[in-house]
Order: structure tokens, then C-alpha cells, then sequence
């Protein structure tokens, strides 16, 4: 099967890059540490988010799963202390023979992806990948397809429930309902943070 994000990478790396990391993510950035760390960008896409990060010293493992998105990513980065690898969910194995924890794993407009089957899975390994005190940050995308790419339900419900059996806490966001930054009224965006004790 193709992959549209391979497929019709620089249509998706020119979306991406006309919306900034602090708009999208402006609801949880209260919780950003002051204090860079190490972060991991699970499905980074044009790596806008790596880069913001990177901006703010923190050092940044991207990854992506699809060739031609991740290649215009690293050649939008390769001034920053970004580096890329070819990986996904639910097992990311690669990332995973690394042996390195992360302080921060965000996981922006991703888990729509994943089905729900891989979801436990998918969960236990990011969590196993948080440094203690780590924060992993989840976006949630609300509504229906596009006709080309493969969406599948996500809940909040689903999340705190996976959160609590990892005994992870569950952080505040400022706002729990965001609207979508492309403008589409048929799509809406929830943002969960959770934090490893
Ligand atoms: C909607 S884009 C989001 C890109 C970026 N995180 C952002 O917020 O702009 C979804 C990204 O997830 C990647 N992706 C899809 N399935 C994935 C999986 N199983 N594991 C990791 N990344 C995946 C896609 O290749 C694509 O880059």
C-alpha cells in the first residue's frame, strides 16, 4: 500500500511548516520544563516541532516512518540539534536498542494513526522510553477522514485509562478543546499530558 506522506511528502511538509509549534501546541506549553532536556518527536512530519524545540535547547530525536516526509525534514533541519531515524509505532524498535529515556515524548497528530489493536503496545513503549519525572504529551484528532490517509477513533477516556495502568499522572492543559489550525470546522483537537513519577 502507498503511503500518502511519502507519496505527497512536500503537499504535507508545506502544510506543516505554515503553522508554528507554539500555536499548535500553545495549551500544554505551560508545562514545558524551563530546563532543556532530551526529547523524542514520534512521527515528526516536516519536523517543525523538533526544530522549536531544538530552538529552545533541547536536543531532538525525530522520527518518522515515511522515506521522502522525513528526508525534507532533515534537510529543514540539519542547522539544529535535530537528528532522524526511521521508526514507528507501536513497537519502535530501533528507537528502542538506543537504551536512551527521554524527558519530554511528544506524540503531535500521530495516535489517530495508530489502531486501536496497537494502542497498549504502543503506550507501554513510549512510557518505558520516559525519563522519571518525563512528560509525554499526546494530541487527539476528532473527526472524519479525508478520503486518502487511514484515521482511526481516539478518546481521551482511552488515554487516562492507558495513563493510570502505567501510573502516570495526568496534567492539566489550558484548554481541553482546540480548534483546528488549518481552518477545518469538521475537525478538533484534544490534548492530553501525562507525566511519568
Ligand atoms: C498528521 S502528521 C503529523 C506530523 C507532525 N507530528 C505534526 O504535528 O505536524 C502524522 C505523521 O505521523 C506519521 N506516522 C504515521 N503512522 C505512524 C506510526 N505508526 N508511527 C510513527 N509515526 C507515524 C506520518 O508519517 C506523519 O508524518
Amino acid at each position: 500500500m502507498t503511503d500518502p506522506y511519502s507519496e505527497k511528502a512536500l503537499h504535507f511538509f508545506n502544510q506543516y511548516q505554515q503553522l508554528s509549534f507554539e500555536d499548535v501546541h500553545q495549551s500544554w506549553l505551560a508545562q514545558l520544563p524551563q530546563q532543556p532536556g532530551s526529547a523524542l518527536d514520534v512521527g515528526a512530519g516536516s519536523g517543525r516541532d523538533a526544530a522549536a524545540l531544538a530552538a529552545r535547547g533541547w536536543r531532538v530525536l525525530a522520527v518518522e516512518p515515511a522515506t521522502e516526509l522525513r528526508q525534507l525534514g532533515e534537510n529543514a533541519t540539519d542547522h539544529l540539534a535535530v537528528e532522524w531515524c526511521e521508526d514507528h509505532l507501536p513497537e519502535l524498535n530501533h528507537v528502542r536498542t538506543l537504551d536512551h529515556r527521554f524527558d519530554l515524548i511528544l506524540v503531535s497528530a500521530v495516535w489517530m494513526h495508530i489502531p486501536p489493536s496497537q494502542r497498549n503496545t504502543a503506550f507501554q513503549v513510549l512510557t518505558d522510553l520516559l525519563s522519571p519525572g518525563g512528560l509525554l504529551v499526546i494530541t487527539l484528532r476528532h473527526g472524519p477522514g479525508d478520503g486518502e490517509r487511514v484515521f482511526h477513533e481516539t478518546d481521551r477516556d482511552e488515554l487516562e485509562r492507558l495513563a493510570e495502568s502505567q501510573s502516570l499522572a495526568s496534567l492539566p492543559v489550558a484548554d481541553g478543546n482546540e480548534t483546528d489550525r488549518m481552518g477545518r470546522s469538521e475537525v478538533a483537537w484534544e490534548t492530553v499530558v501525562f507525566q511519568r513519577p
